[in-house]
């Protein structure tokens, strides 16, 4: 079964206390577990990670990248300024989906810009929490189209 890595950066751990009328009521625990049936239903074997640091989550992707075939990955804020996640995720050579919640580019100026963009497959972006099923989605048929 493909292994995929769900990861959300900082901030993220928040949802469902964080400012719901962009990013919804419901709670990364309650995220997860919509996902891990959704993923069960695709024969998707995943791991969850979230952390508020920087090196943590370029630990994280340096320790699993390699051997997992997916990263979906919500950088948060780290989206918009770092450099080093953005090397590690290249670094490591996955193919990765970059999810946001909300749809940055209808916010402040300084969301409109991804650092990560240019080296991840695609991004998906203002569809809430459906982004991640998405995400999944993708990984679902790219394993197919093998
Ligand atoms: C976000 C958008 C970012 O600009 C913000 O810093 C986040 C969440 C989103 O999911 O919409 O933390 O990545």
């Amino acid at each position: 079964m493909p292994k995929i890595l769900i990861v959300n950066g900082p901030n993220l751990n928040l949802l469902g206390k964080r400012e719901p009328d962009i990013y919804g009521a419901k709670t990364l625990d309650e995220l997860n577990r919509e996902l891990t049936k959704i993923a069960k239903e695709l024969s998707l074997d995943i791991e969850f990670f979230q952390s508020n640091s920087e090196g943590e989550l370029i630990d994280y992707i340096h320790k699993n990248g390699f051997e997992a075939q997916g990263l979906i990955i919500n950088p948060g804020a780290f989206t918009h300024t770092s450099y080093a996640l953005r090397d590690a995720i290249s670094g490591v050579g996955i193919e990765t989906v970059e999810v946001h919640i909300s749809n940055v580019y209808a916010r402040e100026e300084f969301r409109h810009k991804s650092v990560i963009a240019p080296i991840v497959a695609g991004h998906l972006v203002g569809f809430g929490l459906y982004g991640y099923a998405m995400a999944l989605s993708y990984f679902a048929d790219l394993k197919t189209e093998e």
